[in-house]
């Protein structure tokens, strides 16, 4: 009486491959996948705390507002406006640049840009990555390079957390490019390079939140309507052998 079922299996695959393409995608373009899980609240709450104190310095999140992050991280008033708001502007407004982009392009030879849509531009394994590949480089402005971003006119902001890294490259050779080899430890960070990945991939987490804070509440739908598909198929299976049950 057990016939297989080719859409329970279509239905199977279905679910399985809605899961495995997105972490297949993450490993393109040649940097390590971030990790960064929307879904986990402590990560984001991390993240906005490390963002506030070590990036909003110099950017903005000008299209996101304290009182959103709050609603969405689970943090009351209070924790945001004593934790994060170093900036004084009011609980509803939206997070402003605490330098103006003049000063920053003077500073810097390139103005910080908003980081609103960042991760979403670039995606949140670029900033993760970025983040980890700043090194010494005496021939830059800034004192800093970065394998990422060559060339890159950021300073590394978390210098003290990673520690300080040198480059290592092989000679150019005729028209062969140089070519990065790795990275060595020119001073030890305060933290362990684990817990400085989770560092990078918390402020990456954070900044994909911001970059599309609705992707939260889609995913949280997108797990009801698929409870709901499994119940309805569920559902309709069992009508049918209760039509059939007489034919046979
Ligand atoms: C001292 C000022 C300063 C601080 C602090 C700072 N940045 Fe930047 N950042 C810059 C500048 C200047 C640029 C523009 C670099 C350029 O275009 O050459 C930049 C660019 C960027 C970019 C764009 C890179 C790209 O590919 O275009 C990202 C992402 C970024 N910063 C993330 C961060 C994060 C995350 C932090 C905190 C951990 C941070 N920044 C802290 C000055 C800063």
């Amino acid at each position: 009486m057990h016939k297989s079922h080719p859409w329970i299996a279509g239905f199977l695959l279905a679910l399985s491959l809605g899961f495995a393409l997105p972490a297949a995608a993450a490993e393109e373009g040649g940097l390590a996948p971030s990790n960064a899980n929307l879904a986990d609240t402590g990560s984001l709450q991390n993240g906005a705390k490390l963002f506030m104190n070590y990036c909003s310095g110099c950017h903005s999140l000008q299209l996101m507002r304290y009182s959103r992050i709050a609603e969405d991280l689970d943090l009351s008033e209070d924790q945001v406006m004593n934790n994060l708001n170093f900036t004084g502007v009011n609980f509803g407004e939206r997070i402003p640049p605490s330098m103006n982009s003049v000063d920053g392009k003077t500073w810097f030879g390139a103005a910080p840009p908003d980081l609103s849509l960042m991760a979403r531009a670039k995606g949140v394994d670029y900033v993760f990555n970025y983040l980890k590949s700043f090194y010494l480089d005496a021939s830059r402005p800034v004192g800093w390079n970065n394998t990422v971003f060559p060339n890159a006119s950021m300073p590394n902001p978390l210098w003290e957390l990673q520690g300080v890294q040198t480059a290592k490259f092989k000679a150019a050779e005729g028209s062969e490019p140089a070519q990065f080899e790795g990275f060595e430890v020119h001073r030890a960070g305060t933290l362990k390079p684990e817990e400085f990945d989770k560092v990078a991939r918390d402020i990456a987490n954070f900044l994909q939140y911001a970059a599309e804070p609705a992707a939260m509440q889609r995913k949280s739908i997108g797990i009801w309507v698929l409870l709901f598909l499994a119940t309805f198929t569920l559902l309709a299976y069992f009508l049918k052998q209760e039509y059939w049950k007489d034919v046979h």
